[in-house]
């Protein structure tokens, strides 16, 4: 006789929640995904997808190459600052054949999340809009969840994929606000300079005194940027400066100046958003009983390495994995069976993000040098960590190790 389906419910219709429904889809069990927004919003700039997430990707069938985005071609960093100004590298990315996966993609994330959120669908995927998860009461066998509605709804196990400000996370670990890392960016999309370096799909960075700038090409005639400075806390919104200020940015903001392209994107920008940069500290666990962390939920990141949303779909992977190894027909799992699969997972990958967490962090202190002398010394290692294409290709090969087999 045949089981009931088990039904796991999903909170959080990000990055990660529709690619993980699918995941768990395949395997045979039944997600459902409960999202606080009350319909799809477009929001946020842009995401690198890089080799190791888009490896994952690909198993979904048909999903990476319909994603709209570049191919990124070429990585350059370019130093504005007068007492040392020049290229500091200039990588170009292996060639891949057109079916394979590339070493990175570009993305708009407004239109990236909603091509993840209209496959969920499309493999009858049920999202529910308009329900945040605020409590959850672990029973022997199941989970109920509370939404801030009222509703409640009950499932075999629950997934947060709620974010940085998870709900999920705050109800098994109680509520700690994230830290702000000190720096704050400035961004938007913009059309393409001609010229050089945009020749080819680029991504660039550009260092000056206190000053970060990063941009890449999310599809053929547009790139996504962003300044990085170290200023006062912002918020984490995600939400367009006022009209005024974008326009003061654009005029009469140093970077407005700057070369090799970086000031004509900004001064082109449609629309500038503005937030602040958070992290969390590493967790000790991941889950509670029956329900379970991921993305960035579990490990929200600053986003100087761009693996924020890759972290979310290795976690998706070896998850998923794990549920495939020992609960490979998706029956009704137990408590203990469950617990043993959220560990393994969590040994994986706690010291993993953690590590990556820490290095994002790192990395943004570094891009930020201010100082001549100070700068120098960034220039210099920015010039041998992506100088030499040998160093280059064994860091990749490095983020390729990392992934499931
Ligand atoms: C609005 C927004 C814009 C962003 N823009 C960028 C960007 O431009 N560049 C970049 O590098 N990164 C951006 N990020 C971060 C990036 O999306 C994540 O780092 C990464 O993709 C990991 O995905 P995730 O699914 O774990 O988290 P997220 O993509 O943040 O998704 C979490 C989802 O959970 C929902 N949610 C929150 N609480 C609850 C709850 N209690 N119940 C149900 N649902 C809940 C949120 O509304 C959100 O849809 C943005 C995040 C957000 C939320
Ligand atoms: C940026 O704006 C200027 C001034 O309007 C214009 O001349 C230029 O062509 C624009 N650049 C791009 C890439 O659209």
């Amino acid at each position: 006789m045949s089981q009931p389906a088990t039904k796991v419910i999903i909170a959080g219709c990000g990055i990660a929640g529709p690619v993980l429904a699918v995941f768990l889809l395949k395997q045979g069990y039944t997600p459902i995904i409960y999202e606080r927004l009350e319909s799809f919003t477009e929001t946020g700039i842009g995401l690198c997808l890089q080799v190791n997430g888009l490896r994952i990707l690909s198993k979904i069938p048909g999903l990476v190459e319909s994603i709209e985005g570049g191919h990124l071609e070429r990585m350059l960093f370019h130093s504005v600052l007068p007492e040392d100004e020049g290229l500091l590298a200039d990588f170009t990315f292996p060639s891949q054949p057109k079916e394979k996966v590339g070493m990175a993609l570009g993305v708009r994330r407004p239109a990236f999340h909603r091509r993840l959120i209209d496959m969920a669908i499309a493999h009858g995927i049920q999202v529910v809009w308009g329900h945040q998860v605020t409590g959850l009461e672990q029973h022997s066998d199941s989970v109920t969840v509370t939404f801030q509605n009222g509703k409640t709804d009950t499932a075999s196990f629950v997934v947060g994929c709620d974010g940085i400000h998870s709900d999920t996370r705050a109800c098994l670990f109680g509520k700690e606000p994230a830290d702000f890392t000190g720096l704050v960016q400035i961004g938007g999309v913009s059309p393409k300079p001609s010229g050089y370096p945009f020749e080819k799909l680029t991504m660039m960075n550009v260092f000056g005194n206190g000053e970060h700038f990063i941009t890449y090409s999310v599809d053929d005639t547009h790139n996504s940027w962003a300044v990085t400075l170290r200023e006062p806390e912002a918020k984490e919104t995600w939400r367009a400066m006022d009209q005024e200020s974008q326009e003061d940015f654009k005029q009469h903001s140093p970077f407005a100046s700057w070369g090799v392209g970086a000031g004509e994107l900004i001064r082109n920008a449609t629309k500038i958003v503005k937030y602040g940069l958070y992290d969390r500290p590493q967790l000790k666990s991941w889950h509670v009983g029956r329900v379970v962390l991921l993305g960035d939920a579990a490990h929200p990141t600053s986003p100087h390495l761009g693996q924020g949303a890759n972290q979310a779909f290795e976690d998706i992977a070896y998850l998923t994995n794990l549920l495939e190894k020992y609960n490979p027909q998706a029956q009704q799992p137990s408590t203990d069976l469950l617990e043993k699969i959220f560990t393994e997972y969590e040994e994986t990958r706690i010291p993993r993000t953690a590590a990556l967490v820490a290095e994002a962090r790192k990395q943004g202190d570094l891009r930020v040098a201010s100082g001549v002398d100070a700068c120098k010394q960034r220039n210099q290692i920015y010039h041998e960590m992506w100088g030499d294409e040998e160093v280059v290709k064994k860091r990749y090969a490095a983020l390729l190790d990392h992934n499931e087999k």
